[in-house]
């Protein structure tokens, strides 16, 4: 089975049971400041879950896209990805267990509108109490396994491990459902009750796994059990009764129960084919099919440390054909550094399998194609994905090239360590990401003391920010008229820049002094001497106009919706100030999110009898052009 028959079929299955199919949340947060990406299928669903009403009712499905950044060190084995789809069913407040588990149970082992797994190979978890926060052990749900498995001629014994140590200790005992405790069977955003933060809810889940009969691994423990590790059962979803939410220190029922069900797509895939590497499905076959071809080495002829490399870059393009068709771009900060450290990797292990040509645009650009007809705005974005990572990939094969020759010099008479000094001077001599040094610290059973290195790196930004400080806010030197005047023209600017280059375009960085402004943005080639001229032209005819400068509060959700530019707008608080500079007739030149200071009208530089000038632009950094503007007179 495809991922799309797998995905078509579970909406289809729970369209059936009366569910409306809700499209995808964007994988960057819309609402949500204190994450950088959607990393579960109930991210986007909170408020609703917390009891507001959902305009599309009360069941809920659909597929949602997911970013685990924390899983990125995993990538390698057969079964993490960072990027992946979860398939979600929501009760909000309706239907509870009775109905949810039958539900699931019969999606996976129906032949003709399910996944036909054969309800041997299935095993299942529940919640078996919390005394530190006093919650009941889940024997409701352990009643109504029972009674499924017993019509599939299964007698499905109940075995309490409560933690996976004791699990690893006395083994399977010929259990089939297996109550495990709050580490293990609570979900909340959060993890365990006690984690749980003012107003987060949560509760007890059962998890189900599929079993794929291997040997058990002794590194992960003496015995087997379903949340082992050692490769035999796998995860492939979970239904969180979310029923309770924190309050004043204390859980408290929320008003109606909920059902939080999500499954791993690419999972669900891999179990629907029995096959325990979920790499090999259609979705990674083109991509992978360039990497064999251009390393000339056989995935499934390899050892382990090589489809490792060739599994990091399949997973690392793919979710970075999702994040820069999402708008996000290769940058030293939030997602954009994720993104970065994504690409990095990738042509790291490419270099490794012995590609030593550019191939990842190529790579990535596959998966536009696998997924155009659930996710068309990947392939709508094809050309930005390709000049996004060949403008990183070209610019990084240099500073792997050095950065690897300097790494190997001390790596070879060194001693068992590398010294934090070391690591330090290649971040800020090379641009070699630390993390990567660690790991090929790692590779070679060196380490490396990065309390050290995190002590160097403090003192470093510390000096860095004790210079930024300095500058007036919003990269202006100072308050004065000059330099007011040019902070104007820089919306007019950036205003003309994203009307003539594109919505693409977004502030990167601004410097302004008396004699000039320097302005950053994004955008990813030289931006032509006809634009430029187009630009200044856009902003002196503004100035001409006259037009006044308006001052606004809004709220900042109307400021989002109005299509205000802005960029992080994470940092600012609900309530934000936007600058509209607009003729008397009505045509807004610019509407920008800005702290000020400005001219009250253009009018203010138009008596200047100066005009304003492009005077060079440049390359800034990878992905981010620079222009320098003034204005003179003729
Ligand atoms: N919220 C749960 C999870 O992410 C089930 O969707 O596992």
């Amino acid at each position: 089975m495809t991922i799309f028959e797998v995905r078509e079929r579970y909406l289809n299955f729970f369209k059936k049971h009366g569910h409306k199919i809700i499209p995808s949340s964007s994988l960057i947060p819309e609402n949500d400041p204190t994450t950088l990406f959607t990393s579960s299928g109930m991210q986007p669903l909170v408020p609703y879950l917390l009891g507001e009403e959902h305009p599309k009712g009360v069941r809920l499905a659909n597929s949602q896209m997911c970013f685990r950044a924390e899983d990125v060190d995993e990538i390698g084995d057969n079964r993490h990805t960072t990027f992946f789809e979860m398939l979600g069913n929501w009760s909000l407040g309706d239907y509870f267990k009775k109905e949810q588990l039958p539900w699931v149970f019969e999606f996976l082992t129906n032949k003709d509108e399910g996944l036909g797994l054969d309800p041997a190979r299935i095993y299942v978890t529940v919640f078996s109490g919390d005394k530190e926060s006093d919650m009941p052990t889940d024997t409701e749900s352990v009643d109504i396994w029972k009674k499924l498995f017993l019509e599939k001629g299964i007698d499905a014994k109940l075995v309490t491990l409560d933690t996976e140590k004791h699990g690893g200790e006395v083994g399977m005992q010929g259990g089939r459902i297996f109550a495990y405790g709050a580490k293990k069977n609570w979900w909340s955003r959060s993890g365990m009750p006690n984690n749980m933060p003012e107003g987060e809810p949560g509760g007890p889940d059962s998890e189900i796994f599929y079993d794929f009969g291997t040997e058990h691994n002794n590194s992960f423990g003496e015995k087997c059990h379903p949340n082992c590790d050692c490769g035999r059962f796998i995860e492939i979803g979970n239904s969180v009764f979310m029923q309770y939410v924190k309050r004043n220190g204390t859980f408290s029922e929320l008003p109606k129960k909920n059902v939080d069900f999500g499954g791993g797509l690419e999972r669900l895939t891999a179990v629907s084919n029995n096959e325990p590497d979920i790499f090999l499905n259609n979705v990674f076959r083109d991509a992978l099919h360039i990497l064999e071809y251009n390393s000339g080495k056989k995935y499934s002829e390899q050892s382990e440390a090589v489809i490792r490399s060739f599994r990091i870059i399949l997973d690392h393009m793919r979710a970075t054909s999702f994040m820069i068709a999402g708008g996000i771009t290769p940058s030293n900060t939030e997602q954009g550094y994720v993104l970065r450290r994504l690409i990095r990797r990738s042509i790291r292990e490419a270099d490794k399998l012995g590609i030593k040509e550019a191939v990842l645009a190529e790579v990535s650009a596959v998966y536009g194609k696998s997924y155009a007809k659930e996710y068309p705005f990947v392939s709508e974005s094809e050309n930005k994905i390709r000049e996004e990572i060949t403008a990183e990939e070209a610019k990084f094969r240099k500073t792997l090239t050095q950065g690897l020759r300097e790494f190997e010099k001390y790596a070879k008479h060194s001693t068992p360590d590398i010294d934090a000094e070391v690591v330090f001077r290649l971040y800020t001599s090379y641009g070699f990401p630390i993390e990567l040094t660690e790991e090929m610290a790692r590779e070679r059973g060196m380490s490396i003391d990065m309390e050290a290195v995190h002590a160097k790196m403090k003192e470093h930004r510390d000096k860095s920010r004790a210079g930024a400080e300095q500058k007036f806010k919003g990269g202006l030197a100072d308050g004065g008229k000059e330099t007011t005047m040019l902070h104007t023209c820089t919306h007019l600017m950036l205003a003309g820049l994203r009307k003539y280059l594109g919505k693409d375009v977004h502030q990167a960085g601004s410097n302004i002094t008396a004699e000039r402004l320097r302005f950053d943005f994004t955008h990813h080639e030289k931006v032509s001497r006809e634009i430029l001229d187009n630009v200044e032209k856009y902003v002196n005819e503004a100035i001409e106009e006259d037009a006044p400068v308006i001052l606004e509060q809004i709220p900042k959700e109307s400021a989002k919706d109005e299509g205000v530019e802005g960029s992080f707008w994470e940092k600012y608080p609900d309530v934000v100030n936007v600058y509209t500079i607009k003729s008397n007739d009505g045509v807004v030149y610019s509407k920008e999110l800005c702290g000020g200071p400005h001219v009250e009208n253009t009018k203010m530089i138009h008596d200047t009898g100066k005009h304003f000038k492009i005077t060079k632009e440049s390359s800034s950094s990878a992905g981010v052009r620079r222009i320098k503007a003034v204005l003179i007179k003729d």
